[in-house]
């Protein structure tokens, strides 16, 4: 399975790459090609020192001809760019291509961390992205919970869990399977699509915590 990273130069994109390389071959996307180029040496190089064995190759592309190859695309990037960036790229991806959105619509005010789609009355991440996926039931969305700092650490095991949201059985059971390869991270389905604000709600949540009780990078666990 090829997966493509939309902005795969970022922190999350970073992580995403070394956490899936072992199995599957990665896109790295970016608005510019070199740069998608120079993160993909670095992350083979620093998967190649990781793990034993790597079954998947790390390349780096433009945006365009990752959404053009991908089997599955994640959108790593942030709120802001969903319509300069999803309008270019998505109507090019596949039919089939199953599309993951991790974006959360976030803004800092003096009072923390706070909830664009409540605070501004703006769509979900889901619903921004939506508008221009060519086969809207392949959108799920998940990943919103789950540290980048951590992510990158292909040694720290992510005892956490995360939500998804979809609208296709296949798709959603296609994420899953993503998430379950990342050791110790479990899928937990929160519903349709339309609940996505929900999920993407909890990161504002999480890092209000973090920083107001001195907590290093939390994640959610249901117990
Ligand atoms: N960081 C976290 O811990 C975390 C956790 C959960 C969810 N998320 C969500 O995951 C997404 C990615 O997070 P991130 O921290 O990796 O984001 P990021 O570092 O801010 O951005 C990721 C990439 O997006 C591209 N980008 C930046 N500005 C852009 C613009 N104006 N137009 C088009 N592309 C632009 C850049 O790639 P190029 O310059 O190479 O094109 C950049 O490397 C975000 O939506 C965030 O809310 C983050």
């Amino acid at each position: 399975m090829k997966i493509g990273i939309i902005g795969g130069t970022g922190g999350m994109g970073k992580g995403f790459s070394l956490r899936w390389c072992v199995n599957h071959d990665i896109l790295i996307g970016s608005r510019d090609a070199v740069r998608a180029n120079e993160a993909a040496q670095e992350y083979s190089a620093l998967a190649i020192k990781e793990y034993s064995s790597v079954k998947g190759k790390i390349t780096g592309k433009d945006n365009l001809s990752v959404a053009k190859e991908s089997d599955v695309l994640v959108l790593s990037i942030p709120y802001e760019n969903i319509d300069s960036i999803c309008s270019q790229l998505l109507p090019n991806a596949k039919e089939s291509c199953v599309v993951i959105s991790p974006i959360v619509p976030l803004t800092k005010t003096d009072a923390g961390f706070e909830f664009i789609s409540f605070k501004e009355k703006k769509p979900s991440a889901f619903e921004l992205v939506q508008k221009y996926v060519k086969n809207k039931s392949k959108l799920v969305s998940a990943f919103h919970t789950i540290s980048e700092k951590k992510l990158i650490d292909p040694k720290l095991v992510l005892d956490s869990d995360i939500f998804v949201c979809g609208d296709d059985e296949n798709a959603v059971n296609i994420v899953n399977s993503l998430i379950r390869e990342i050791r110790n991270l479990r899928p937990i389905l929160l519903g349709p699509g339309s609940l996505s604000y929900l999920a993407e709600a909890a990161t504002p949540i999480l890092l209000n915590a973090m920083i107001k009780n001195k907590m290093k990078n939390p994640g959610i666990k249901i117990i």
